[in-house]
């Protein structure tokens, strides 16, 4: 009799979202992480410890699911060390990343070894000017980076494009086609008002299901499901192999199929993304909690899980910035 975690609404709780820092080398405007300057860490960051305590405590209650997030999770040190530690826990069946893929370079080959096989990666544009404009970054790199997790292995690879009206919604064929090209998913995801930045953002927004109407004049899209369990809508594109997802938090939220909480670096449990209902985690791992008493702590947590954000009916509350969560 496998253990369960199940939230008040009788939603099945088992992919858990984990930042392992909230600094990012970029600097997207709907976002606005820390800023990275070396690789010093806070003593009020969790350890590699005390984030395998707790992955290891959710996976006992059947969490079967991890994605590492940021902030950037490639500018934490070491991070394929943490990787291996994670594949290593009974119980734990897909281990992926969201990453901006600036460092993939270097780390892609490391971070495969170490077991994360599903890589989602940020890409707004592929013109150079633009990419700069909204990232601060540089393209080549962040292609290069792309590349190098693709030769290593990494499968599947969905590229996760923030649409932003009169930014890059003219250039959505474009990355699709890229995509198609590279046997990519594309995910179009709306943008959050999340944190001050976010609602900045908000002058941007742009309604999917307009984008999908315009699509559908040049392709069938045919409705499809892919693994993974998460809040994406997909659709096959015509005849070919190549699949999109529509991520709709604010025309079409996916709340009641919700099966996600996530944890901060410095240890705090939030339970939606757009609330702020959270748990803290870091005082009892360092007062020494035993196996026991964390497991039935992560199971008053999941009882705090809210019905859904309030995006759409409350822009205009501040919810913490993105990149404490990464998404
Ligand atoms: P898989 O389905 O496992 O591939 O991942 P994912 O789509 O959940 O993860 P990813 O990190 O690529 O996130 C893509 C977008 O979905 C980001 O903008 C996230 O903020 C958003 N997202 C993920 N989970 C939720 C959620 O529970 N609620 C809301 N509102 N947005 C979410
Ligand atoms: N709204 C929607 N998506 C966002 N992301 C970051 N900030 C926002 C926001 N305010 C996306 C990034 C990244 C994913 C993890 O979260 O595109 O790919
Ligand atoms: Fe960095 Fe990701 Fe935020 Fe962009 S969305 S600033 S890549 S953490």
């Amino acid at each position: 009799n496998e253990q369960t975690l199940t939230d008040p609404f009788g939603r099945r709780i088992a992919y858990l979202r984990l930042s392992v820092t909230d600094r990012c080398d970029l600097r997207c405007g709907y976002c606005l992480p820390k800023g990275f300057k070396g690789f010093e860490e806070p003593a009020h960051w969790l350890t590699f410890e005390e984030i395998a305590r707790v992955v290891g405590a959710f996976t006992a209650l059947g969490v079967r699911h991890v994605r590492i997030t940021g902030g950037e999770p490639l500018v934490r040190k070491d991070l394929p060390n943490l990787a291996e530690r994670l594949s290593a826990l009974p119980g734990l069946d897909d281990l992926s990343i969201s990453s901006n893929c600036t460092r993939m370079d270097v780390l892609a080959e490391p971070l495969y070894r170490a077991g994360v096989r599903r890589l989602n990666v940020s890409l707004d544009s592929l013109r150079p000017q633009v990419f700069k404009e909204v990232t601060g970054g540089d393209l080549d790199k962040v292609l290069r980076g792309i590349k190098a997790a693709r030769a290593v292995g990494f499968a599947p690879i969905r590229v996760n494009t923030v649409v932003m009206r009169g930014v890059n919604d003219e250039e959505i064929e474009d990355i699709l086609a890229y995509c198609a090209e590279n046997g990519f998913t594309l995910r179009l995801i709306e943008t959050m008002p999340m944190g001050a930045t976010g609602r900045g953002a908000q002058d941007q927004y742009l309604d999917l299901q307009s984008v999908r109407r315009r699509l559908e004049q040049r392709f069938e899209l045919i409705p499809d499901i892919l693994p993974g369990g998460g809040p994406a809508r997909y659709y096959r594109v015509g005849a070919t192999e190549t699949r999109i997802g529509f991520i709709t938090p604010i025309s079409q939220h996916f709340c009641e199929t919700c099966n996600r909480v996530r944890l901060t670096v410095d240890g705090t449990l939030y339970l939606c993304l757009g609330q702020e209902n959270s748990y803290a985690l870091r005082p009892l791992l360092r007062d020494g909690i035993g196996e026991a008493d964390l497991v039935a702590h992560l199971r008053s947590a999941i009882a705090l899980k809210p019905e859904r954000h309030e995006f759409k009916e409350r822009p205009e509350k501040i919810i913490r910035f993105m990149s404490a969560t990464g998404g």
